[in-house]
């Protein structure tokens, strides 16, 4: 992202744009493999790509944009590549934060940084104090964030908090969750063809409408989250109800 000037898009204006998109960024691995490199390049190229992604919901119109980049199940990959994927993080901050923080993002973290080297804690607080005011696009990173350790969390925390069984509700726990307070994606996006939610929002998505594509996520460009986008537009959302009521 280069200016803050209102971005034209050559494509027509969607009929609908999902609020909230969420995207499990899979297939780096694979990308890296088919070109004979090791791993990390392919996490190397899915960061470069988020650039692109992000520019992407920014021109269409995305408010929120949630990425899946570490998952709890993740520390059971070789060492290196969890200590690359740390690096990654850090730097994303390091590098992009000046130019995220200047083009109107509000950068937000899901999960646990209790794990995470201390240092790069602190950066991610800073980075996201820094950012809290921004309202062009929300980017949620989920970095050590699994969808029943959230849940975990939030009834742990519930109990704590002594709050009695009659009064829970959805929208109680909602409000304990990691996403509290952001409303729940509309449009789930998984790259690299794999059909598995793994552990992503699961509470959250229950009525998302999913998006499957087979393009590894460092190939996953702007005219590719255009195309997912259209097919959003095109789905009819029924949230378990029926779109024609019987008039009996
Ligand atoms: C899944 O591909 C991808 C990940 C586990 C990491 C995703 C991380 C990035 C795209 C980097 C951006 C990160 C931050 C912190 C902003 P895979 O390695 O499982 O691919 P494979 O299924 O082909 O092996």
């Amino acid at each position: 992202m280069s200016t803050k000037t209102e971005m034209i898009s050559e494509y027509p204006p969607l009929t609908r744009v999902p609020r909230h998109v969420a995207i499990i960024m899979d297939g780096n691995g694979r990308w890296a493999q088919r070109r004979g490199l090791p791993r990390s390049a392919g996490h190397e190229a899915g960061t470069e790509n988020l650039r692109r992604v992000i520019r992407g919901c920014v021109e269409f119109g995305v408010e929120i944009l949630t990425i899946y980049a570490f998952s709890t199940e993740n520390w059971g990959r070789p060492r290196w590549e969890v200590q690359a994927l740390m690096r990654i993080l850090e730097g994303v901050i390091d590098k992009e934060l000046g130019e995220l923080a200047a083009e109107g993002v509000q950068l937000r973290h899901i999960g646990v940084l209790d794990r995470l080297p201390g240092k790069l804690q602190d950066k991610v607080h800073r980075a996201i104090e820094l950012t809290k005011n921004n309202t062009r696009l929300i980017v949620n990173i989920a970095f050590n964030y699994g969808g029943r350790d959230e849940i975990v969390h939030a009834v742990q925390a519930i109990i704590r908090d002594g709050i009695p069984a009659e009064e829970i509700t959805e929208t109680l726990i909602n409000s304990y969750l990691y996403t509290a307070g952001l409303p729940d994606p509309d449009l789930i996006i998984r790259t690299s063809g794999e059909l598995r939610v793994s552990n992503f929002l699961i509470w959250q998505g229950a009525y998302a409408e999913y998006y499957v594509c087979s393009t590894l996520w460092p190939d996953f460009d702007r005219d590719e989250l255009r195309k997912a986008l259209e097919h959003y537009a095109r789905r009819e959302r029924r949230f378990g109800k029926v779109s024609t009521p019987d008039l009996a």
